[in-house]
């Protein structure tokens, strides 16, 4: 019995084998191409906590020398602003000012930590909610002047030499009236939702504060602060942000451009 199926044990084992071989083979060639070439899923963000950890054996962690380098340093730091505009990291960060992703006028206060190596790190590896790895994309010696960038809007007192790549809106009306915006405004009970200065029991929490609204970069997290960004959004808020807690009001257009000159007093 054994005798019979010897040999057909022997060779399904070694067939066996040659498969695990290969396997293996197959395997040993995919890691060593994911070091080489970016992975298939590069824009996929990856999904790594706060870790000097780097995916794909990839880099080393980044030693602290490199922090001493470009930390504070006003060449680098400049260098990363023209490279941040390059990669259009403002397509989603609006200049630093926040927008799809976070803004980094934060007093240091990021998500995944605001020291230089963890800004690094941010940006070398993604990270989960929306950021795309630039592993692959951007040499690290940039990835290291744009964490310098970041960095350095994200300090008060640097933010002078980061410069300040985002004017703040000048907002100007035309034709609209302060007044009758005010009343519209108290007629259509924002007042409900916001804290509006200035309009009489205007202290809802339901929607951000329009204190400062004037001031204000981007309107709603998503898109600069200009007079047609803030007449499209209070005529229609929910085409810009589907299913947000503003309704649509049915405002009429006149009475949209007085509420919105209104606004732009609270400076
Ligand atoms: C496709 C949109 C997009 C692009 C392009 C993008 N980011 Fe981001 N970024 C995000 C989002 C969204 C987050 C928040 C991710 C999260 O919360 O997990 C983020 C997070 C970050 C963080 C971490 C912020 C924190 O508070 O910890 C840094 C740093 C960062 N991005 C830098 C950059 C830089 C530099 C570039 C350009 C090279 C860039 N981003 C390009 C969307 C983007
Ligand atoms: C039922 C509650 C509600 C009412 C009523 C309401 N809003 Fe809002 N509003 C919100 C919420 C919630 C947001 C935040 C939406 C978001 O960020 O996605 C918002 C956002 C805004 C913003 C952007 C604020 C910012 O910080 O970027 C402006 C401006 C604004 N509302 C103006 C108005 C005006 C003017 C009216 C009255 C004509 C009004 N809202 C009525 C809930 C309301």
């Amino acid at each position: 019995m054994s005798s019979r199926h010897g040999p057909r044990d022997s060779r399904l084992f070694t067939y066996v084998s040659i498969g695990l071989v290969a396997g293996v083979a197959a395997f040993v060639a995919q890691q060593s191409l994911a070091e080489g070439t970016p992975p298939p899923n590069v824009q996929k963000p990856l999904n790594v906590p706060v870790s000097p950890l780097f995916p794909n054996g990839g880099a080393a962690p980044p030693p602290p020398t490199q922090v001493k380098q470009y930390e504070g340093n006003p060449t680098y730091i400049a260098a990363g602003h023209a490279i941040f505009d390059h990669y259009n990291c403002s397509g989603c960060h609006f200049h630093g000012a926040g927008g799809m992703g976070p803004a980094f006028y934060n007093d240091g206060h990021f998500i995944y930590g605001g020291r230089l190596d963890q800004i690094y790190a941010s940006i070398y590896q993604g990270r989960p909610n929306g950021m795309p790895s630039w592993a692959q994309i951007i040499p690290q010696q940039e990835i290291w002047e744009i964490a310098a960038y970041v960095k350095a809007l994200s300090e008060p007192s640097q933010q002078s030499a980061a410069g300040s790549p985002l004017p703040l809106p000048t907002p100007a009306i035309s034709g609209g009236n302060v007044e009758n915006g005010a009343a519209l405004i108290t007629k259509n009970g924002c007042g409900s939702c916001h804290e509006i200065p200035g309009i009489h029991n205007a202290t809802g929490t339901v929607g951000p504060p329009l204190t400062h609204i004037a001031g204000r970069a981007v309107i709603a997290g998503v898109m600069p602060n200009t007079p047609d960004n803030m007449t499209a959004w209070i005529s229609n808020p929910q085409a810009i942000v589907p299913g947000n807690a503003m309704p649509n009001l049915g405002l009429k257009d006149n009475d949209v451009r007085d509420i919105a000159t209104y606004l732009y007093t609270l400076r």
